[in-house]
């Protein structure tokens, strides 16, 4: 017989003679004739209750039941005399498929998140962390949705890059094991990185494809031990020819929206359990992400906002600070309520590669603030004249030999394009409300953190 996935059977609409479930135990109660078994398989939230007689085939195994024993039970699927589910299981045969013993970390009651990272291993058998992935895996697929359906092109963009798009210095280098093969440098004939961003490569795909974008791995060497950073996290990049800042940030204002929408239809079991048990505010929050116009304020405006703020930053801001989360926070959640795109940045907090306005003080950027994280998107126009980029290129000491791919696409049918870069790990905080980037990630990066 076929297993079926609890998600359909709790799904049905009539009762079936024959079912297969596979999983793991969440609880047992025994009574005198029978035995109540509450699994769960990872395919949705609910657990299904099974229920045991006392001569049932491979119930001589129900002493060495217990929570997070792995169990197979086939049955009949009947209509639910209590009142929480529509249906459970009368078993016809039981099978102790692997035992866990008292040792098991998971045992009913509530564990705390700290706790929770020390065995990431196991952390996903709990409701919130099987929630979380649930729900990653939807957005994943929402996000390739939304660019499959707007014609985007999925492209792959390189791991291993010789180049540091970003100009931050904060990247992991990449040397070969001593003795088995050359060393890197002699490998590649250069020394080489991890990936901080695709974004040059997408530049190169966005002038040949028209709208690309890539979603994959992404590593940083910041040290900054906070709970929005990771050394490695997931990023989306779309790069799109032929598109301006206000084209850019009409794309990233439709994908959120479309994103949210999607996880709201989808994953309503998931999200309720966040909004119920992490964050009461999430629904309202999502809401908003989803119907309301998200504001546009050019940075110089953001400036006089959080100089007349009546708050005490602990940072002062000025013409040509680079924002800290602290004033981040404040426009999206205290003075707007929502979302705040900021755009035309000063161009000496900003990388090489976005486009000077005619001020020539600040550059085409944006980066989308929301409630709660910060900064979950950073984008911008890239600079397309070749002249200018050279310029930039100058000024901040970057060697033209090494980009000389780049500027080949400045000077063979260059046209204005613009992309961002969307965090995904920020994105599943936004979606649940999860305050730590430890928490959504299966095995996170972070400084001093490498154990699974
Ligand atoms: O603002 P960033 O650094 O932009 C870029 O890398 C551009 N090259 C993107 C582009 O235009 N194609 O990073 C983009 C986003 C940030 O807004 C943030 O959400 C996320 O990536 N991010 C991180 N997320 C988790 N951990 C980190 N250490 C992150 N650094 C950036
Ligand atoms: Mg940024």
């Amino acid at each position: 017989m076929k297993r079926t996935k609890i998600k359909e059977l709790l799904a049905r609409s009539a009762p079936l003679d024959k079912v297969l479930v596979k999983g793991w135990v969440r609880t047992k109660r025994d009574s005198k004739e029978f035995s109540f078994i509450e699994v769960n398989d990872g395919s949705c939230l609910a657990s299904i209750q099974v229920i045991v007689d006392a001569g049932t085939p491979g119930s001589d195994a129900l002493p060495n039941i217990s929570t997070g024993a792995a169990i197979s039970v086939s049955g009949e699927l009947v209509t639910s005399p209590g009142k929480g589910q529509a249906f459970e299981i009368r078993s016809h045969e039981l099978e102790l498929v692997g035992v866990a013993p008292e040792s098991y970390p998971l045992q009913k009651k509530r564990h705390s998140d700290e706790f929770l990272r020390t065995i990431a291993h196991l952390r996903p058998r709990t409701n919130k962390y099987g929630a979380i992935m649930r729900i990653r895996s939807k957005t994943s697929h929402l996000i390739h949705r939304f660019f499959e359906e707007q014609g985007f092109f999925l492209i792959h963009t390189p791991v291993i890059t010789g180049s540091d798009c970003e100009g931050a210095g904060e990247m992991f280098r990449i040397t070969t094991v001593k003795g088995t093969t050359p060393a890197s440098e002699d490998f590649f004939g250069q020394e080489t990185n991890l990936t901080v961003s695709g974004q040059l490569s997408a530049e190169m795909m966005a002038l040949a494809l028209g709208d690309v974008y890539t979603f994959g791995p992404t590593f940083r060497a910041e040290n900054s031990n906070t709970s929005r950073h990771a050394a490695e996290f997931w990023m989306l990049e779309p790069e799109m020819a032929f598109c301006d800042l206000v084209g850019n940030m009409d794309i990233t204002e439709a994908l959120v929206k479309y994103v949210v929408s999607g996880v709201l239809d989808t994953c309503a079991e998931d999200i309720a359990l966040f909004a119920n048990f992490v964050d009461k505010t999430l629904m309202t929050t999502l809401t908003s992400l989803r119907d309301d116009a998200y504001v546009r304020l050019a940075y110089r405006d953001a400036i006089d906002i959080l100089q007349s703020a009546k708050k005490d930053f602990e940072y002062p801001v000025s013409f040509g600070t680079d924002l800290q989360s602290e004033h981040e926070r404040y426009l999206a959640e205290e003075h707007f309520k929502k979302p705040v795109f900021l755009y035309n940045y000063p161009k000496g907090i900003k990388p090489f590669y976005m486009r000077v306005n005619d001020d020539g003080e600040t550059v085409a950027a944006m980066d989308l603030l929301v409630p709660r994280i910060g900064e979950l998107v950073g984008g911008s126009q890239r600079e397309e004249r070749e002249d200018k980029l050279l310029e930039r290129m100058k000024e901040l000491e970057l060697p033209e030999e090494d980009y000389w791919w780049y500027l080949d696409s400045r000077r063979f049918g260059s046209v204005p394009h613009s992309g961002f870069g969307l965090g995904f790990e920020r994105l599943l905080m936004l979606l649940t409300g999860i305050t730590n980037i430890r928490d959504v990630i299966a095995f996170p990066r972070t400084p001093g953190s490498i154990e699974f």
